[in-house]
């Protein structure tokens, strides 16, 4: 059974407990030095491995940004947020990669190539207009780009339908052309680091998670060699690791399995765990890197082996290295560059971050197929206004009930459209939520001042757009 459906209609509500099942983390804007308006006010919520690319940053060290859209529909006020957290990123000095999906529109959506051409121009024209330096990033077309597709399908080598059907729900019904755009999606979140690895973060709504469980995967089957913290020379599953920290710093660090089983199985522990440990018999725990081969040469796992030595105390076994009292980070380093001088990707596992999505204008799924739900970035500046102004909103069915009951600004399409993007500042949003919530706002004059905002900001856009178009030969695109 599929649970997140990238080309279907789920909602936040229904994807926040999977994504714990899969392993999605909260979002803690704290961490990061000066974090923009959207992670600031709770839209940007979830993560993985976030924390590779607020090290790079901090550090100043190579990092990449890479998202994309279907050109399937007219650009509009829902596609915001990845422009804009792209664009954030680039401007926190990543390299920025804007990819024009149009293989998968073709493919997913049924779009004429030509179609896919036209409106592709509308998202690029957007993107600049909103602040992407083409100069120093870069915008590409899944169909013009070669390398992607050559490493398209090397990705295909390392999966199988039973996999994409477990991620997708696909069946025998479904076209190849839909399972080869899964693949170029994989192959696009890993092109950033075709040259050399680096830690990537791919914005997208929640509804994009398939692809990147998916692609850290085959990011992690690319790889000649995989490291991971162990404890013995037999497994444990890595989500027993808090345990047997615990268990063993209650020991100073050491102590023999069947001793731990013990002690574990008094506290509960799984039997999985408990069996595991007592199978290691008198062997003692002891914290270290384990460095496998997945797909080294026997010349390479030998070389990597040497140059392992100044790191720790290495024990060699068949397929693995075993290095005691050394720097994890400095291990990793060592074994990607080995790796990338012999030929292989040396993949970092990409990250990504997760926004919630805007709720359409008429309550429901905001949607480029249904015209009253969302904003387009091309409407008529006054259209916008309008569509403002009959929105729905979280009030009351009366004055005085909203003034004694406060306004539902949390159910409210027209609060969102000021948290998203209309709001000047983090205090004039927690302005008009309070004065919602707090029955001292009525739902008419809050939406005239969002349709003036509204039809400001699309004035001002489609004067941008029109900037851009002037500048695009710079930037070595052409006008269609
Ligand atoms: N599948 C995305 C969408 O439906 C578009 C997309 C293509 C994309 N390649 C990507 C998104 C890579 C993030 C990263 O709009
Ligand atoms: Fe929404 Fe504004 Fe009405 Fe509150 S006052 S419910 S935010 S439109």
């Amino acid at each position: 059974m599929v649970e997140i459906d990238p080309w279907g209609s789920g909602t936040v509500e229904d994807y926040s407990e999977l994504f714990q099942e899969f392993g999605i983390e909260k979002f803690n804007p704290e961490n990061i030095p000066e974090p923009m308006d959207l992670m600031r006010r709770g839209i940007i919520f979830g993560q993985r491995d976030y924390d590779l690319i607020t090290h790079a940053m901090k550090n100043n060290e190579d990092f990449a940004a890479l998202s994309g859209f279907m050109p399937s529909g007219r650009v509009h006020i829902g596609n915001l947020m990845v422009m804009r957290e792209l664009i954030w990123h680039q401007q926190q000095g990543a390299e920025t990669y804007f990819v024009i999906a149009d293989l998968e529109a073709h493919s997913a959506r049924g779009m004429s190539w030509e179609k896919c051409e036209k409106l592709s121009m509308d998202y690029i024209l957007s993107m600049i207009a909103l602040g992407f330096d083409p100069e120093s990033g870069h915008i590409y077309r899944q169909s013009e780009n070669q390398e992607l597709k050559d490493l398209q399908f090397e990705l295909g080598e390392q999966t199988n339908f039973n996999e994409l059907n477990a991620i997708y729900g696909f069946n025998e019904e479904t076209n190849m052309g839909h399972i080869q755009s899964v693949l170029t999606q994989s192959a696009d979140i890993l092109y950033p680091q075709l040259e050399e690895p680096k830690p990537t973060v791919i914005p997208v709504g929640a509804d994009q998670d398939p692809h990147l469980r998916l692609t850290r995967g085959l990011a992690r089957r690319m790889r000649l060699f995989s490291v991971k913290e162990s404890y013995a020379s037999f497994e444990i599953p890595d989500r027993y690791k808090p345990s047997i920290n615990q268990v063993l710093q209650s020991h100073n660090g050491k102590i023999k399995s069947k001793k731990a089983a013990k002690q574990l199985e008094k506290q509960g522990a799984d039997n999985e765990l408990i069996n595991a440990l007592k199978s290691g018999g008198s062997e003692e725990l002891e914290p270290r890197i384990r460095v496998l081969s997945r797909r080294a040469s026997p010349e390479l796992f030998s070389e990597l082996g040497s140059r392992l030595q100044n790191v720790g105390r290495v024990e060699t076994y068949d397929e693995h290295f075993d290095i005691f009292d050394g720097d994890e980070q400095e291990i990793k380093k060592i074994v990607r560059d080995t790796e990338v001088e012999h030929g292989g990707y040396g993949f970092y596992m990409p990250s990504s971050i997760y926004h919630r999505f805007m709720t359409g204008l008429t309550g429901g799924k905001m949607s480029s197929s249904i015209p009253k739900s969302h904003i387009a970035l091309t409407d008529e500046p006054s259209d916008g206004r309008e569509k403002v102004m009959s929105a729905t909103t979280g009030g009351r069915e009366t004055a005085e009930k909203q003034r004694e009951l406060g306004g539902e600004a949390d159910e409210c399409p027209v609060y969102e459209l000021y948290a998203y993007m209309l709001a000047q500042d983090d205090e004039h949003a927690k302005k008009v939520y309070d004065e919602c919530v707090g029955g001292d706002r009525l739902c008419g004059g809050c939406k005239s001042e969002a349709a003036e905002l509204m039809q400001d900001f699309l004035e001002k856009h489609r004067e941008k757009r029109e900037e851009a178009r002037d500048r695009l030969h710079e930037f070595g695109l052409e006008p269609i």
